[in-house]
């Protein structure tokens, strides 16, 4: 197979439902096209404890309780499904080998590993016989693949079976042709997770966070370009998400930091299973099935190097062993034979701190307890070194990261933290990563959060510091932070789609109060424009130019428009693109100053440009912004002129007498980072060189708001530092001209609801337009918050997906969004609508676009 391979793994609340595997089968059918798909899948949520738990039953003669409840599961998803009979026959094969096992040890009153191993399996072969029939009747060319035919454990045969076959090991291997013999030219692969077989043809289980193993032994084995774990959460947290919504998403760390923060405790991911992949650098991602386009944490072999604190972990229930004794001070060998005693009791220790009379460690895992045969006898035995102390019950608290005694500097405040509390031990790992300290474990909580909010709290950024759980969870209560008009003016809006019509509403004030934003935080620019094609709504064009801004165009009806809006003397840009030649002319005519894309169209109409002031888009080279589609430079982009091609332009405007007087890039749109127009800034002054005539260059628009959690403002204070750096200026005029940014949050998009269905596991609020009234979502996979207006306040519910009424599958304003019980007739209100929503809409199955209503500042 030559084309790359994509691993995916899915667990067990990911293929319970019809729902989830809709996930699965668009995730499948996304990457198919370029890719091979390579799935891996553990058995349905609960089934492997049913078994587990099965084995024990039918030892004590009892069959049938367990043969009803995986029966039950396995039917009640394939019903979901809609699968028919001849679907079902894998699935109901395997029941039936299943019932055959499970007599068998009903019979006998006994279970070998062997034995368990084999009635275990059932759940992912089960899991699969399904899965390959959903993944066909998708139109997907997949196969399903028995794991253990891939992979062989490698653990000595002198090993007991409990271990051999219920908690086996496989070594890795890159064997890509191995995978190819049975998966064929199969562009889907659908196997198991958690399976293998031992040399000698039996079948193994992996153990404990079997199946991520297996993805990644798989992985390993077709050499994968990326492994993708789905699973509920969005990835790695700065600490435990369910005790401190505060925590943040780790969004890139590297394998020994991942492998370091799963062994304190992060539970998404089993320390081992990045042992197969870290050898071969392929990238591991774990991802949110119910978020799937949110943000993910990425562990791969490049990072960060900068030291860095990544996390804060606590672990509880740790008991703390001190012996002191004088005799230590100076005495070789006793350290050695306090260790020696702790092995031979199989004891084994976590953390160590010495001093000069006393050792002090933690105890990871002490056999039969605190109160077993071997904790006695070793306690016996040190008591014989020295006086020995036991704390049953503490907690452990540490600070993960890399580098971590390079960081120690700029934790000073942070050990604030510590005032008052007693620690009974410090350490920090010899590898550098973390630091631990030993606490009471009423402390513990207190601590964690306390530390927690002092490294990781609102305003602390860092590359690989993503969102915290509380706003990725509830994204609709925080996808815009800056407080929200229309929540004041919610029975004013209900009221305006009485009719129940859809309908946009824009709040001028709002626009108002960007505008003057961009005034007065922007020192360093000297002209803005609005680009109306974001929304030219008169209103909003008069309430730019109110705040001193002029307009800008890109047809010769937006100039019209705008004429008729603003008057003759608003300073207007034109800055079409592969426009009719007229248009060019009718610009000049209404006092536009013109932009042209290179000197073909001076060598088409010369007459139209014959001893003119005009202005040059040239094309920096990196196109910038929220999705490929609004990415405006770049070799094959159809916008500006080549930097490396300026001569002859040059050259085509001196021959008509035409002085290039301004130069113009916009590199994209959304973008959040305030840098880019001041490298943009940089790049267009070099053209100077051969335009010397240049009056002002505009460093164009793209300015982005916030549209989902997770993301930053956009830093107009930093954007101006970063523009008044630009150097050699001089008298040159920088300009701007946004579009999204003045309108955007200003505009929501109102819309009844028309009907609410349940389709396989999905429920659906049907809205009274969709793609025709708010193309971004389909365009360009785009998040909008959606809240139900109707009721605001209500708890959420289950997820919906939110869709209008047009005959296209890709209709889907949101999926997966968390609004409360909605009703036919609720008004629904799609926020950030005020940019590239009504100037987009469509007439598309005949159904008239939405009006747009103003509302005058209050
Ligand atoms: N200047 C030029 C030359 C442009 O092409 C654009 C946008 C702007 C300024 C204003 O960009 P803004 O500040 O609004 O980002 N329909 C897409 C956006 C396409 C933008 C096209 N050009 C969307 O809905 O995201």
């Amino acid at each position: 197979m030559t084309v790359p391979t994509i691993v995916l793994k899915y667990g067990g609340t990911s293929v319970a439902t019809a729902e989830r595997w809709q996930r699965i089968l668009e995730r499948a059918a996304a990457l198919a096209p370029t890719h091979r798909v390579w799935i891996t899948i553990s058995a349905l949520a609960g089934v492997s404890n049913r078994l587990d738990a099965g084995v024990d039953a039918a030892v004590a003669g009892e069959v049938e309780p367990t043969l009803t409840a995986v029966r039950d599961a396995h039917e009640t998803l394939a019903d979901a499904l809609g699968l028919t009979d001849d679907e079902r026959a894998g699935m109901r094969g395997l029941l039936q080998d299943l019932r055959d096992l499970l007599s068998g040890i009903a019979l006998v009153r006994e279970a070998s590993p062997r034995l368990r191993a084999r009635v275990m399996s059932f759940g992912e072969l089960a899991s699969t016989a399904l899965g390959i029939a959903v993944l066909r009747r998708a139109g997907l060319d997949a196969v399903r693949v028995d794991a253990r035919d891939l992979l062989t454990t490698a653990d000595s045969p002198d090993l007991p079976d409990a271990t051999r076959l219920l908690d086996a090991r496989v070594d890795p291997r890159h064997d890509p042709a191995a995978a190819d013999a049975l998966a064929g030219s199969a562009r889907v692969v659908l196997t198991q997770g958690f399976l293998a077989r031992t040399p000698d043809g039996h079948t193994a289980l992996l153990g404990r966070g079997g199946s991520d193993t297996s993805a990644a032994l798989f992985a390993a084995l077709v050499g994968a370009e990326r492994l993708e774990i789905w699973t509920d959460v969005h990835g790695l947290f700065t600490t435990d998400p369910r005790a401190l919504p505060g925590a943040r998403l780790l969004r890139r760390v590297r394998y020994r930091e991942a492998r370091e923060l799963a062994a304190m405790g992060a539970k998404v991911l089993h320390p081992r299973c990045l042992d197969p992949v870290a050898p071969q650098g392929i990238p591991v991602e774990i991802r949110n099935t119910l978020d799937p386009d949110g943000p993910v944490t990425r562990i791969g072999p490049d990072g960060d190097d900068e030291p860095a604190v990544l996390a804060v972990v606590a672990r509880r229930g740790i008991p703390l062993l001190t012996v002191r004794t004088l005799a230590m001070w100076g005495a070789p060998g006793f350290l050695a034979k306090a260790f020696e005693v702790l092995a031979r009791c199989g004891i084994s220790v976590d953390l160590v701190a010495t001093s000069q009379s006393a050792v002090s460690v933690t105890l990871d895992h002490v056999p039969d307890g605190l109160d077993g045969a071997p904790m006695t006898r070793a306690l016996r035995e040190l008591t014989a070194l020295g006086e020995v102390d036991v704390l049953p019950d503490r907690a452990v608290v540490s600070i993960v990261g890399r580098s971590i005694r390079a960081v120690l500097p700029t934790l000073g405040k942070s050990f604030g933290a510590f005032a008052e509390k007693q620690i009974h031990l410090v350490t920090a790992s010899s590898e550098d990563l973390d630091l631990s300290f030993v606490v009471d474990p009423d402390e513990a909580p207190r601590l964690l959060r306390d530390l927690h909010g002092r490294l990781f709290g609102t305003g602390h950024t860092a590359p690989w510091l993503g969102p915290s759980w509380g706003r990725l969870t509830r994204p609709e209560e925080d996808a815009t932070p800056a407080p929200r008009w229309w929540r004041a003016r919610r029975d004013h809006l209900l009221e305006l789609v009485a009719d129940a019509q859809p309908r946009y509403v824009v709040d001028l004030g709002t626009v108002r109060d960007r505008a003057e934003a961009l005034r007065d935080r922007l020192p360093h620019v000297g002209a803005r424009f609005y680009a109306m094609k974001a929304n030219a709504e008169p209103a909003i064009l008069r309430t730019v130019v109110a705040a001193g801004m002029g307009l800008e165009c890109v047809s010769a009806n937006e100039l019209r428009h705008a004429r008729e809006a603003v008057g003759p003397e608003v300073p207007i840009l034109f800055t079409p693109n592969f426009c009719p030649v007229d248009e060019y002319r009718a610009a000049f005519e209404t006092g536009a100053e013109v932009t042209v894309d290179g000197p073909d169209v001076l060598r088409l109409a010369p007459e139209v440009f014959r001893g003119r002031p005009i202005a040059l888009r040239l094309d920096p080279g990196l196109g910038l912004g929220h999705h490929e589609k609004v990415r405006t430079a770049g070799a094959r982009q159809k916008f500006g002129h080549p930097m490396d091609a300026l001569a002859e332009m040059k050259a085509v405007a001196d021959g008509i007498g035409a002085t290039v007087v301004g130069l113009h890039a916009h590199v994209g749109s959304g973008v959040l980072d305030p840098n880019p127009w001041s490298d943009t800034a940089r790049t267009l002054l070099r053209a100077r060189e051969v335009f010397d005539a240049v009056q002002w260059v505009d460093v164009g628009g793209g300015l982005g708001v916030v549209e989902r959690a997770g993301q930053d403002p956009l830093d107009l204070d930093a954007m101006d530092r970063a523009l008044a750096e630009v150097e050699g200026l001089g008298d040159v005029e920088l300009r701007i001209e946004p579009g999204r940014y003045l309108v955007s949050e200003a505009g929501v998009l109102l819309l009844p609801v028309t009907q609410v269905r349940k389709k396989g596991g999905v429920t659906f609020v049907g809205c009274a337009a969709g793609m025709n009234a708010l193309i971004r979502p389909a365009l360009y996979g785009a998040w909008h918050g959606i809240h139900n207006l109707t009721r605001l306040d209500d708890a959420p519910g289950e997820p919906v997906d939110v869709v209008g009424p047009i005959c296209e599958t890709g209709d889907i304003l949101g999926r997966g969004r968390h609004l409360p019980t909605t009703h036919p007739g609720d008004v629904l209100l799609v926020e950030n609508a005020g940019a590239y929503g009504v100037v987009m809409a469509s007439r598309y199955n005949l159904r008239t676009p939405p009006e747009q209503v103003v509302l005058e500042p209050q």
